[in-house]
């Protein structure tokens, strides 16, 4: 048997596939499915400081190879989360990595500064890639000054014990050079990586699909740009942890993020197709591992940077 041991940030972790944020909310809707203390740790939906409702409907819409969302960061705002869904996830003993948005540089802090010693917090995932907003400026991901600003703001007054991870966005011309300043601005870690920008209109109506117009890309359509992003920001930043994503669905889909050097990998858009898909994957991520000779996860880390 491989072992499957892992850490984010440092954090040690029984299992390095994770959800992804916003495609399973605060887990609640995965617990019939499988054990949640099984995976690394559910990563919930992006938090704001105050409740928000979102786009207008519809804000999502099916391609053959991938979703579009444009749910625009709705969600319960930070007292619901911490009244009700942290503690919900803490009493189960599930690991909490908390994603957290906002549209000035004060808001992250001050998110970051209320979810401070909260149970079962396992670490905090700066939102700053949310393609869903009123105007590139709130994109902090897109310029490298911008990004590392609110990456400082927020491990300054984090819980030091609490891993700060920047979540990036694959629509930058370099990626490599965000990801420099975010770890520079001292991030403990990178996820990568959010949607992408896209579009679908109805060839009936002739219109677009989406209430909100444009929505984030996700699911096997973006893989290949993700896994990209992986290995360029590894191949320059090879001490910093990558937690990485875009349209895994399978256990070879995870080795493939693994080998190109993120050590924890997040499953999100597969849930809709299969709820159980975390926990498969980790098993099949496993088995993969076993069959091509690996006695630990930790050793096949970036491997595909290795010379032969
Ligand atoms: O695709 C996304 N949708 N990415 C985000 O970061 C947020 C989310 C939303 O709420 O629109």
């Amino acid at each position: 048997t491989v072992d499957m041991q892992a850490s984010i940030g440092g954090v040690p972790v029984v299992s390095p596939v994770l959800t992804a944020s916003g495609c399973s909310a605060f887990g609640q809707e995965l617990d019939p499915f499988f054990d949640l203390t099984s995976i690394g740790a559910v990563v919930t939906k992006s938090v704001q400081l105050r409740p928000r409702s979102g786009r207008p409907t519809p804000r999502m819409a099916e391609t053959p190879s991938g979703m579009l969302n444009s749910i625009g960061l709705q969600g319960p705002g930070i007292d619901g989360l911490l009244a009700e869904d942290l503690p919900w996830l803490a009493q189960r003993g599930v690991r909490a990595f908390v994603s957290i948005a906002g549209t000035r540089v004060e808001d992250f802090a001050e998110l970051a500064a209320r979810l401070r010693g909260v149970p079962g917090v396992l670490g905090l995932e700066v939102n700053i890639s949310c393609p869903n907003v009123e105007s590139r400026g709130e994109v902090f991901a897109c310029d490298p000054v911008a990004a590392a600003d609110v990456v400082a703001a927020v491990r300054e007054v984090a819980d030091p014990a609490q891993p700060v991870y920047a979540k990036l966005s694959p629509d930058v011309t370099d990626i490599v050079s965000v990801a420099a300043a975010c770890a520079e601005a001292g991030a403990n870690g990178l996820s990568m990586i959010n949607t992408l920008l896209g579009l679908v209109i109805d060839p009936d109506t002739m219109r677009p699909v989406l209430g909100g117009v444009t929505g984030g890309l996700s699911g096997p359509a973006i893989r290949p740009v993700a896994l990209r992003c992986v290995w360029q920001v590894h191949q320059a930043l090879p001490n910093v942890p990558i937690l990485g994503m875009g349209g895994i669905r399978s256990g070879l889909d995870a080795l493939q993020f693994v080998l190109a050097g993120a050590s924890a990998v997040s499953v999100g858009t597969a849930v809709f197709n299969d709820p159980s898909a975390p926990a498969r994957i980790h098993a099949e991520l496993a088995d993969a591992l076993g069959e091509r000779g690996f006695g630990r996860l930790a050793d096949a880390i970036g491997y595909a940077h290795r010379r032969p």
